[in-house]
């Protein structure tokens, strides 16, 4: 079984950009099961009903998110009724949404789990014995686990990798939008990558207008951002899994989305 995992989209340049490149990439490399990152997705901050159904009829089967998950009000509703929609399974217990979801591709089950770093980034329980708890439960439910590890730094990232090592099929770092050089098996056959990286404008800074970026950095003044929209790239990763529901191969994908 093939797994896309994409890296958070970002904004409407980003959402466009993977509706045109998925045809290809779908011709090219035939996954069964399409994860993305969508905490980005609706104008670069957060996600509502409406940019998930964008990123489900561009060809994505599952949504994952991240800390702007509750930027938008009006989709918390939305969040607590979707199965095909998550967040951090380590957030608060009554926060809307769900932690994980289990899908059924080629006859198999496969879990989607979400979990936030705690470096950084506000989580209500460490994402380290809340992902065992999570393992576990799973085992009779789900015969591959595919973890989203939206963290912001390299080395909680990798301790979660080694976690999970032999128990997960594969640990997926987002958050950062920038694709690390570090994708692998580890040893007992969990696909790692630090950061998948973003689906989004490579022309500003991790998705917003560059201009704007460098204001707020040269004045330390407030300044109001926007979505970048130029050289708009996919950045994905593909993980093979085996029938054990441990990884064979992951290779990343990092391709432009071609112009409209
Ligand atoms: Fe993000
Ligand atoms: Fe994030």
């Amino acid at each position: 079984m093939r797994v896309l995992f994409i890296g958070d989209v970002v904004g409407s340049p980003g959402r466009a950009g993977l509706a045109r490149a998925m045809p290809g990439i779908r011709e090219r490399h035939g996954p069964d099961l399409v994860i993305a990152n969508g905490e980005n997705s609706a104008g670069g901050l957060g996600i509502t009903e409406k940019t998930a159904r964008e990123l489900f009829d561009a060809g994505v089967d599952v949504i994952t998110t991240g800390n702007h998950v509750y930027r938008h009000r009006d989709a918390y509703e939305f969040l607590d009724r979707s199965d095909r929609v998550i967040r951090p399974a380590n957030y608060m217990t009554g926060n809307p949404g769900r932690g994980s979801t289990v899908v059924t591709v080629a006859d198999r089950r496969v879990a989607v789990v979400n979990l936030s770093g705690s470096v950084q980034l506000r989580v209500a329980r460490s994402p380290f014995p809340e992902a065992d708890a999570i393992v576990d439960r799973l085992s009779g439910e789900a015969d591959a686990v595919i973890v989203d590890f939206h963290a912001e730094v390299t080395s909680e990232k990798i301790a979660m990798g080694w976690h999970l090592d032999g128990r997960v099929a594969a640990v997926l770092g987002t958050h950062t939008h920038v694709p690390t050089a570090d994708a692998r098996v580890l040893p007992g056959g969990t696909a790692f990558i630090s950061d998948v990286g973003m689906t989004g404008s490579r022309a500003g800074v991790i998705g917003v207008r560059r201009e704007q970026a460098l204001e707020s950095f040269r004045t330390q003044m407030p300044v109001k951002f926007d979505t970048a929209d130029e050289d708009v790239w996919v950045n994905a990763v593909l993980v093979d899994v085996r029938d054990d529901g441990l990884a064979d191969s992951i290779e990343q994908v990092l391709v432009p989305a071609q112009q409209p």
